[in-house]
């Protein structure tokens, strides 16, 4: 089941709930509401509403990622049953639209709404349900239990954080005051061995200003958010975007183009699902220095027992999801 909706972005919420002070929200035909443990989300299919529970944790950090990328490449399935696709202009949100339980049966839900509108009440929904101490970036280990309960404060700090933009390569002249060692993120405790040493640099003489070169490993020793890759360079059309993973990435990402996996550290595994119905397709243990690429028709789930580095490699050449969907492209990137 399909339905189109109005596009503004005032955000529809409940006042604060008497007995948890948490408050509802409502997006198209969808309402979410939380309590003390649980997210709670209900929609109209066939004269009925169907409900769904997720772990409050859980759906604040997949909602925190989905509203951090600005919505991804494809699909983030927050879980089996709700998710996004983007778009790019637009975002669809499901509710078993990929879950042969529901779908073959028309019991999900697809509704369409502008980037700003769904952006605007996620965004609200993140902030309210989020109390003070709980970082939904932040792997458990290191973020307190505050997510348990009634409504207490606010986490604005972690959940505004702002990607910090350079203009130059960190350590150039220039780069933004984005000089790790300046800037006071402290080595994380995952991270205790991890050489320190930058490399030498001899640059000709005139090019002092021109040629860098920086210790990528230390670099992301001092990360302080999970699951959380950021564009590090661009060269072209090709991003890559190193991050730090610990515990469980909380979405299902499901590919529209090919993206490449370099694990840099550590150990990830991975558990692969077809991207329509969420069948499982394989699971795959990633060691330090193996690479793999994900297929743009699957969707995909890490696990990562101690906090390890992971590259993710994207393609962001414009026109790659249209290829895929038309069969110009095949959804692996080699044949064998
Ligand atoms: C992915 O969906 O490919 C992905 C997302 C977040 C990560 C790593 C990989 O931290
Ligand atoms: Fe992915």
């Amino acid at each position: 089941m399909s339905a189109q909706t109005a596009n503004d972005t005032t955000v529809k919420a409940s006042a604060a709930s008497n007995r948890t002070g948490y408050r509802s929200f409502t997006l198209g035909s969808f309402n979410f509401s939380r309590d003390e443990y649980f997210a709670h989300i209900t929609w109209p299919a066939k004269g009925q509403t169907m409900t769904h529970t997720a772990s409050a944790d859980a759906f604040l950090r997949a909602i925190m990622r989905d509203v951090a990328w600005g919505f991804f490449y494809g699909w983030v399935n927050l879980d089996d049953v709700i998710g996004t696709r983007n778009l790019y202009g637009q975002v669809e949100l499901f509710a078993g639209r990929y879950n042969p339980a529901y779908s073959t049966k028309g019991l999900d839900l697809t509704e369409t709404f502008d980037t700003p509108a769904i952006m605007a009440t996620f965004k609200a929904m993140l902030d309210d349900w989020t109390n003070e101490g709980f970082d939904p970036f932040a792997s458990p280990d290191e973020t307190g239990k505050s997510w348990v309960g009634s409504k207490n404060g606010h986490n604005r700090g972690a959940i505004d954080r702002e990607r910090q933009a350079c203009k130059r390569m960190p350590g150039l002249p220039g780069d933004a005051e984005l000089r790790r060692d300046s800037n006071g993120y402290p080595v994380n405790r995952a991270f205790a061995d991890v050489s320190q040493d930058e490399p030498e640099i001899h640059a000709e003489p005139g090019f002092e200003n021109e040629v860098h070169a920086m210790s990528l490993f230390a670099y992301l020793s001092r990360s302080d958010v999970t699951w959380n890759p950021s564009v590090s360079s661009v060269c072209g059309r090709s991003l890559c975007c190193p991050t730090t993973e610990e515990y469980i990435l909380p979405i299902k990402h499901g590919n529209d183009r090919v993206e490449w996996f370099i694990q840099l550290s550590d150990e990830l595994d991975w558990s692969i699902e077809d991207k329509q119905t969420g069948a499982l397709r394989a699971k795959i243990k990633m060691k330090a220095g193996d690479v793999a690429a994900m297929p743009a028709d699957i969707r995909h789930q890490g696990f990562s027992r101690k906090r390890s580095m992971l590259l993710v490699w994207e393609n962001a050449t414009p026109g790659l999801p249209e290829m895929y969907e038309t069969g110009k492209l095949k959804p692996y990137p080699i044949e064998f």
